[in-house]
Parts: C-alpha cells; sequence; structure tokens
C-alpha cells in the first residue's frame, strides 16, 4: 500500500522505522492522551515486522498499523491505526504525529487518504474515531476531516468525543 497526497503518504509500517516510531511513542507529550503502553525495543520490532508483513491489510476484528510519512524523504512522522469491525461493517481509526510532524497538515491529509482508502476497499457503512474531549488538537482534526461529532462517551473516568463518518454513495 502507497497513497500520498502532497507532502503526505501512508504506507506499511516498516522494521526501519524503529528509531523514530520510539522517540515519538516515548514522548510523555505526544502520549498524554493515549492509552497505549510503552514498548522496548524488541517488542516494537516485533510489532513493526507484524505491521509490515501482515495480510491482508484489513482483516475483520482486527487493527492495521500503518505509517505516516513524509512524500519526499520517506521518513516515518507518525502512525495510524484502522480497525474494521468483526462484521466487516464499521470502521475506526486513530493517529499519531512526532511532535515535529505536527501544525503542518499532515494528520488532515493522512485522514482524508485513509477515508478514501477505507470505503474504497472494504463494505465499511461508517468510521468512527473517538478523541479525548481535552485534545482540542484530535477534536479540531475530526471537524475538518469532515465527521460530525455524535455525543461523548465515558471510560474509566476518561470523556471522549464521538466522532462519526458515514459512507455517502449510499
Ligand atoms: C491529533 C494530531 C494527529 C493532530 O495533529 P495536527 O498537527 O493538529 O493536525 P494537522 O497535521 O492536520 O495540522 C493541522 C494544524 O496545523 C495548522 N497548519 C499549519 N500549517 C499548515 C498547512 N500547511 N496545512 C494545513 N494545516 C496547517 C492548521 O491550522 C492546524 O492547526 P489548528 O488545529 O491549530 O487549527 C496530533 O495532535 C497528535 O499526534 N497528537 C498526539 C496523539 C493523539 O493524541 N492522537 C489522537 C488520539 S487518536
Amino acid at each position: 500500500m502507497r497513497l500520498t497526497l502532497d507532502s503526505t503518504t501512508l504506507r506499511r509500517l516498516f522494521v526501519t522505522d524503529l528509531r523514530a516510531f520510539q522517540a515519538y511513542r516515548n514522548d510523555p507529550v505526544v502520549a498524554e492522551f493515549q492509552s497505549w503502553d510503552q514498548m522496548d525495543d524488541d517488542r516494537a520490532s516485533g510489532f513493526l515486522h507484524h505491521s509490515a508483513t501482515v495480510t491482508p491489510l484489513m482483516r475483520p476484528d482486527n487493527w492495521t498499523q500503518i505509517a505516516v510519512a513524509d512524500t519526499e524523504t520517506d521518513a516515518l512522522l507518525g502512525d495510524m491505526g484502522l480497525h474494521l469491525s468483526a462484521d466487516g461493517s464499521e470502521a475506526e481509526l486513530g493517529i499519531t504525529l512526532a511532535h515535529a510532524a505536527q501544525k503542518h497538515g499532515h494528520a488532515t491529509r493522512a485522514v482524508a487518504m485513509a477515508v478514501g482508502f477505507l470505503f474504497d476497499a472494504t463494505a465499511i457503512t461508517g468510521i468512527t474515531a473517538w478523541a479525548d474531549i481535552r485534545n482540542m488538537a484530535s477534536c479540531r482534526l475530526m471537524q475538518r476531516a469532515g465527521f460530525t461529532q455524535n455525543g461523548v462517551e465515558v471510560t474509566d473516568g476518561v470523556t471522549e468525543a464521538v466522532f462519526v463518518l458515514k459512507r455517502q454513495d449510499g
């Protein structure tokens, strides 16, 4: 898979992304609203190897993790998680960018490409994204990407806005 929109590319994650991946995954500012566990290098290598080789990319009841990369250099800027529901009818997405890669429009372009990819490659009727209501950058991103807020959900004391985007072509 390789999708490009201006300076932003979506591609598979590679084991060679390890250093950049670990740098932003271990950045407390980037992790503030994320629930992931920190990975040591061995675990992160295994995760990247799995992401690089798993086929098919979108499997029901599974997360697919892909890279957000710089189109010119192919350097890793961040990653995106795409989930297909068990019955294949709904997708979920989440995105993380390294601090230095934020505020250049990469996330907006990455989400636009992912939305096109998900509606083209699967039979989903809609995509959902959750954003901690304190995470204003994430809430603004989903609104810019055309998602509509559909209430909030509270899980383990964290209030998240639920953003949804329905398939337009019937
Ligand atoms: C959520 C997240 C991906 C949003 O990233 P982002 O950098 O705000 O979004 P974009 O890359 O699309 O950049 C758009 C921002 O850059 C600004 N910008 C500057 N130059 C720009 C350009 N050339 N093109 C587009 N936007 C530009 C926009 O005005 C916008 O800023 P605003 O939100 O203050 O209005 C990022 O904050 C992040 O990775 N956070 C940590 C992980 C996380 O919490 N993820 C969400 C949970 S799933």
